[in-house]
């Protein structure tokens, strides 16, 4: 039986093939059984001719049914193993989708940027700029490697200001840190299976190496970074450190251990990869310079991002390989068209020649400072001696550790939940083993000053 809706929008020969691929499909309408002529469907239907055979012809170019001479059309049999058990459309619920975005009064998310900095005036000039210039280069795909033009001004900046050492054409332009891994794996893994990462660390560059089969060596982090002793005696012969500000614990590996891990590289050809997120925001004394600095012809692959100080919804980020990968990179990607919109890294490379992008650093380091101050001193007021503060100074965040409180992570994040307050889960750091003492991770990007004396206040009551 099979009902027909003149007010529905979807017109009534899809409506009729609709029902009948879903009766097929269900097993409801068995192979071989033969439909009505279209004739009589359409006296049953109180429709024209026309609609049934519509719906007929579409159920026939696409199989679900066989038409015989002078009998009619019949159901075709279909391996009810793989075909669909709904027509609906919908996917069956899937516990990965993310739910709807939350809305807290107090977001301490780590990486939250302040929601009135991106310059959307000056960016605005620069695309419209980029646009003006460059019509005629998009009708092409673009270099996969980049922009040619994004990537020198890349190289100018970091060397100037980091301290890194490379041509442009080391450097490959990605959307975000993630998919610079994913190329690093891609190319190193015929010859290496075991990568070190820092633990606690960030955890997702974990997901891509293991996507990409090796295996994940977690080596613990001492005050003066990832620990070499332990690094030394474990089987990986790639290491991912987050040498001048770790994540999460804003430790600075220090010159001689750095030095030290260049010659751990140099040993038997192994790599580092070293992921320089967030360096232009330390807030007293100079930046510390990049590590690859130190050996720019070693096995170090610098990675860096416009996500901290600009947008993180760009996906505008970079990587400097080697030259000893570099032949090996060209012929795997060879074929593969540039990730990043080509307007998008004109539109940067514009920013950056105008001088926007060192003016914009320094005014954000000014309003995050602000922010990191504000946050310390309300720490110290509402917690007083009942928390210790590590990793101040730099970044966009702070590490809580409460030594004295009662209550786990899990219950001062669902407690903070309650109270709108939103908190990231500092064990998501740890590979397998979790904080000795609850600690929690205190972003201070994204708020205002009243949320942040707010937010503390309020978690100091909950903790
Ligand atoms: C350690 C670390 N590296 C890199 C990034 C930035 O990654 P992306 O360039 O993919 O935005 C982040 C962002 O939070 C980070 O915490």
């Amino acid at each position: 039986m099979f009902i027909l809706n003149n007010s529905d929008p979807v017109p009534l020969y899809k409506q009729l093939y609709n029902q009948i691929r879903e009766q097929i499909l269900t097993g409801k309408l068995p192979a071989d059984s033969k439909l009505p002529s279209v004739r009589h469907m359409a006296i049953e239907l109180s429709a024209s001719c026309n609609t049934v055979d519509g719906a007929y012809q579409e159920l026939f170019a696409e199989g679900y049914i066989y038409s015989r001479p002078r009998s009619g059309h019949f159901v075709s049999a279909l391996d009810r193993d793989v075909a669909p058990q709904t027509t609906s459309g919908k996917p069956g619920k899937c516990d990965y989708l993310p739910g709807p975005p939350s809305n807290f009064t107090y977001d301490f998310h780590p990486a939250r940027l302040d929601p009135e900095s991106f310059p959307t005036e000056l960016w605005r000039k620069c695309f419209v700029d980029s646009l003006r210039r460059n019509s005629q280069q998009l009708v092409q795909y673009g270099d996969p490697q980049g922009d040619w033009g994004l990537r020198c001004s890349i190289q100018s900046y970091l060397e100037r200001s980091r301290g890194v050492l490379c041509d442009p054409d080391q450097i490959v332009i990605c959307a975000g840190l993630q998919q610079s891994l994913d190329i690093v794996s891609n190319i190193l893994k015929e010859s290496h299976s075991v990568v070190a990462v820092e633990n606690p660390g960030y955890h997702l560059p974990r997901s891509v190496f293991q996507s990409h089969s090796y295996t994940i060596c977690p080596v613990p982090v001492e005050r003066d970074g990832i620990d070499l002793n332990a690094l030394k005696t474990s089987n990986s012969t790639i290491v991912y450190v987050t040498p001048s500000h770790q994540l999460p614990l804003g430790y600075v590996m220090p010159v001689a251990n750095r030095l030290a891990l260049i010659e751990w590289a140099e040993s038997g050809g192994k790599f580092i990869i070293e992921d320089d997120y967030d360096s232009e925001l330390r807030y007293h004394g100079k930046p510390i310079p990049s590590l690859q600095g130190l050996r720019p012809t070693g096995n170090i692959i610098y990675s860096g991002t416009f996500s901290k100080i600009l947008s993180p919804a760009l996906r505008l980020s970079y990587m400097v390989l080697p030259y000893s990968l570099l032949a090996t990179y060209r012929q795997r990607y060879r074929d593969y068209f540039p990730s990043v919109s080509l307007l998008e890294q004109r539109t940067m490379a514009t920013f950056m020649v105008q001088g926007h992008w060192e003016r914009h650093i320094r005014r954000m380091r000014m309003i995050y400072k602000k922010k990191h101050d504000i946050l310390l001193r309300s720490v110290e007021s509402h917690f007083g001696t009942r928390a210790v503060v590590i990793g101040q100074g730099a970044g966009l965040h702070v590490v809580l550790m409460l030594p004295e409180t009662p209550h786990s992570e899990a219950e001062i994040l669902d407690r903070a939940l309650q109270k709108g307050i939103r908190l990231y889960p500092f064990s998501d750091f740890h590979v397998n083993d979790q904080p000795e003492v609850t600690t929690l991770l205190l972003g201070f990007g994204g708020m205002n000053g009243s949320g942040l004396e707010h937010g503390t206040a309020i978690l100091s009551q909950i903790c």
